[in-house]
C-alpha cells in the first residue's frame, strides 16, 4: 500500500515502535499526526521531526477520545489513515489471574481489535 500522500493519525507515536513507524512513514512522504501521554517524549519526537503534528491524548479515557476525534475531524479532515498503536503489554503470571491480565491489556478502547495487536484503518476514496 502506498502511504506517500496519506495523512496518518498514529497513536503512541512518541516512543518505541510507534515513533519508529511514524518517522519511517514521514520519511516516505506521509503527513503524520501523532499522539502520546508523555509530554517530554512527545515534544522530543516533534522537535526531531519538523512537519509532524502532535497531541497529548490518553487513549484509556473515553471522554478524551470523543473530544479528540471531534477535533481531528474539524482540524484535520484530510486524515485518511488511522494506526491504533498505543497500548500496553502487561507482564503477569497468566496462570495466576488470566482475567485480570486480559482486562488491563484491553483497557485501551481505541484499539478495536483488542488484545495487544496494533491496528491500521484506511479510508478509501
Ligand atoms: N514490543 C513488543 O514486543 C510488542 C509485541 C506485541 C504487541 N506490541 C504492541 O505494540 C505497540 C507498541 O509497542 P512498543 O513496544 O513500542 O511499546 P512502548 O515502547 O511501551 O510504547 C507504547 C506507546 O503507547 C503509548 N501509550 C500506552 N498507553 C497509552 C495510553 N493509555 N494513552 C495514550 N498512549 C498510550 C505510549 O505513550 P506514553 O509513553 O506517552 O505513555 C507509547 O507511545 C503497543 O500497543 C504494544 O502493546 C508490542
Amino acid at each position: 500500500m502506498d502511504f506517500s500522500k496519506a495523512t496518518i493519525l498514529l497513536t503512541g507515536g512518541n516512543s518505541g515502535i510507534g515513533r519508529g513507524l511514524a518517522e519511517a512513514l514521514a520519511q516516505r512522504g506521509s503527513r503524520l499526526i501523532i499522539t502520546g501521554r508523555n509530554e517530554g517524549t512527545l515534544k522530543e519526537t516533534l522537535d526531531a521531526n519538523p512537519g509532524m503534528t502532535g497531541y497529548r491524548l490518553d487513549v484509556s479515557d473515553p471522554a478524551a477520545i470523543r473530544d479528540f476525534a471531534a477535533m481531528i475531524i474539524r482540524q484535520h479532515p484530510e486524515t485518511n489513515v488511522v494506526i491504533h498503536n498505543a497500548g500496553i503489554m502487561v507482564m503477569e503470571k497468566i496462570a495466576a489471574d488470566p482475567v485480570k491480565r486480559s482486562r488491563r491489556t484491553r483497557s485501551i478502547p481505541m484499539r478495536p481489535s483488542a488484545w495487544s495487536r496494533p491496528t491500521c484503518l484506511v479510508r478509501s476514496g
